[in-house]
């Protein structure tokens, strides 16, 4: 490189210029009607990372004098005249009557910079310089990324996204399922919904169950593509049983199915599942008391419903009726160590948490 440099240098005549005294010495230059002179500033140019960058030099009045393309940051000699002299990315290009077209591809991050455009004039060099940005396009740095996040509920929490990109990427976050995102403001227990979050860090106050989903962070710049991560944010919370209708009556002989529903900790931001237990050939022996009990290692919840004898007149009364809707449970749990089981009594427990698996899986 540096015997390019002195080569190019000596075919110019000239000794090296610094920037620094090339500055000053473009302003005294005198210019002949006969000297050479640029017709257009090169002016700045914004490319996208492994295209191409081209750079025009306009001459007038060339005559005998050759023009090269130096990196202006450390006067690395590009290219002579029509010569390209430093590796394979950099080339020159005649763009007739008189530009000198300054190529590099593929475009590389530190080709961002400025280029000098120099004629060999006497006694010092003519040049003018123009600057190029390279655009990349984003891209999410896993290290500095939050994976599933998971926390005890009305703790903090923080999900986080870092990524790189030129310029520098925005981060917004969404939920995956397309629902407003709750955000609390620290102090304060009111939510406030938004369709998006804007920002590196989303810090999320005491948080809610209802706040448990799915999240993307998408990075993006004027460069596409825009990316995303998914990250799940799980709460962890004791569960609470629910059990709006809770007396149920069923002629005997029938089917009574009863569809309890309890919560769960699920992806896709439901924590909700409806759970139906089916008692056969309802008999006379099944009426009484259920428990929906819920329990992870949070804790332990319960809800009870009465089961009790509709009297008929006749068979056929029923005969076409399979079975007949009953109590409604809700229960929350958010630990993956979770069972939920109904039970009639303590000495039934098995029975009818067998009855449910088989109804429900
Ligand atoms: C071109 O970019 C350089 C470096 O960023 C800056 O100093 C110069 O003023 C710019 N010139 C024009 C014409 O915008
Ligand atoms: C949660 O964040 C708030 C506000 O930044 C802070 O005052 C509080 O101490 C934090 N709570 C916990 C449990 O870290
Ligand atoms: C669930 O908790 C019990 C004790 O409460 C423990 O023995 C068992 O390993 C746990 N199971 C899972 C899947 O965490």
């Amino acid at each position: 490189m540096r015997t390019e440099r002195s080569c190019f240098l000596t075919m110019l005549q000239a000794v090296a210029l610094l920037p620094t005294m090339a500055l000053k010495d473009s302003h005294t230059t005198k210019k002949f009607s006969e000297e050479p002179e640029f017709e257009r500033p090169i002016g700045n140019h914004t490319f996208f990372l492994g295209r191409e960058a081209v750079l025009g030099c306009s001459v007038l009045n060339l005559g005998k004098h050759k023009v090269g393309w130096l990196r202006a940051e450390d006067q690395t000699v590009l290219t002579m005249h029509e010569r390209a002299v430093l590796g394979s990315r950099y080339a020159v290009n005649m763009d007739p009557p008189r530009t000198w077209q300054l190529r590099i591809r593929p475009l590389r991050a530190e080709d961002r910079g400025c280029y000098m455009c120099q004629i060999n004039t006497q006694p010092t060099m003519t040049w003018q310089i123009g600057c190029i940005d390279v655009f990349v396009p984003p891209d999410i740095m896993s290290d500095d990324t939050s994976g599933d996040v998971s926390v005890q509920e009305l703790e903090n929490a923080t999900l986080t996204c870092r990524a790189t990109g030129h310029p520098a990427p925005k981060i917004t976050w969404r939920r995956e399922d397309h629902e407003p995102i709750l955000l609390k403001k620290p102090m304060s227990r009111e939510f406030e919904k938004v369709e998006s979050y804007v920002g590196s860090s989303m810090p999320l106050w005491r948080v809610d169950r209802r706040q448990m989903g799915a999240f993307l962070c998408i990075a993006s710049n004027d460069v596409p593509p825009a990316v995303s991560k998914r990250i799940t944010l799980n709460v962890n919370f004791a569960p609470t049983v629910k059990v709006p209708n809770q007396l149920l009556g069923a002629p005997l002989g029938t089917d009574v199915k009863l569809k309890p529903k309890y919560t769960i900790r699920e992806e896709k931001s439901s924590y909700k599942v409806s759970m139906w237990l089916t008692i056969r050939q309802f008999s006379k022996s099944d009426i009484g008391t259920y428990n929906c009990v819920s329990t992870n290692s949070l804790g332990k919840s319960e809800g009870t419903l009465r089961l009790y004898e509709i009297k008929l007149n006749s068979p056929e009364d029923f005969s076409n009726q399979i079975s007949i809707a009953g109590g409604l449970t809700e229960a929350a749990k958010g630990n993956s160590n979770e069972t939920l089981f109904i039970t009639r009594t303590l000495i039934l427990i098995s029975l009818f948490c067998a009855v449910y698996l088989n109804v429900t899986c």
